[in-house]
């Protein structure tokens, strides 16, 4: 197989981006970006199709390489993937690929973007509080498949870093909590729940689409309606 990597690299937020072109060549049929990554990386001397030197290491996220940290979410081919389950082969056997950072979050070289505003925006949800509550087995399992990884964000039309909308990386892990709680400890979180994630959210799934996790989002968003909104609405009547 042999492909060529189109690259957005920047070397640091200070510098300007630019396109690069890597060829990659490899006997594996089940080679990953991942797999093309670290390869290159571990090269000499490489110049790029133009002739130029390439820059190395490339810098990426890695942990697990095994789909289970959400640390290599990219771009690739316009579609915010993990880099270790993003085969070569499912885009053609010889072709070009782009790799480029995940867009919604600051560039901090390369591939490498600065997703701390997830975390940020869990701890404004105060979620610990929550963590003895008794859940329900199904939500809690679904729930807990979250990379964390931001591909969801990526694609969501309303999800900006520090807007007031956090998107589905904060629904999925909230509605854990939501079912479990018991009633007189409920309402902060559904009300942090109505404001930062339902009233943002335009329902047109486009996150579901491209979760690594595979994450069953309309059973968690079905329930975690029913229980901080229509509930909600149900008692004024
Ligand atoms: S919901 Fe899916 S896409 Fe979004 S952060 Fe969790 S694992 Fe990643
Ligand atoms: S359903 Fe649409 S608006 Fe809501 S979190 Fe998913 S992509 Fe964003
Ligand atoms: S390196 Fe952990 S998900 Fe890819």
């Amino acid at each position: 197989m042999q492909i060529t990597l189109k690259i957005l690299r920047r070397e640091s937020p200070d510098t300007s981006p630019y396109w690069q072109s890597i060829p990659f060549q490899t006997e594996d049929e089940n080679a990953t970006v991942a797999t093309a990554l670290t390869n290159i990386n571990s090269g000499n001397g490489l110049t790029d199709t133009e002739g130029n030197a390439v820059r190395l290491p490339i810098q990426w996220e890695c942990s697990c390489l095994q789909k289970k940290c959400g640390a290599c979410a990219m771009v690739v081919n316009g579609c915010p993937v993990l880099a270790c389950n993003a085969q070569l082969k499912q885009f053609g056997k010889s072709s070009t690929i782009t790799v480029e950072p995940l867009r919604k979050f600051p560039v901090v070289s390369d591939l490498v973007t600065d997703r701390s505003i997830i975390f940020e925006n869990l701890k404004t949800l105060r979620l610990w509080f929550a963590q003895q509550a008794q859940t329900d087995g199904d939500i809690a399992y679904e729930s807990s498949r979250c990379l964390q990884c931001g591909c969801c964000l990526e694609v969501c039309p309303n999800f900006y870093a520090g807007g007031e909308f956090f998107g589905m990386a904060g629904f999925v892990p909230i509605s854990r909590i939501l079912t479990a709680l018991p009633e007189s400890q409920k309402q902060e979180l559904c009300q942090a729940y109505r404001k930062r994630l339902y009233e943002g959210c335009g329902k047109s799934l486009a996150c579901r689409n491209v979760c690594p996790a595979g994450i069953d989002i309309d059973k968690l968003l079905i329930n975690s309606n029913a229980v901080a909104v229509w509930k909600r609405f149900f008692r004024k009547r």
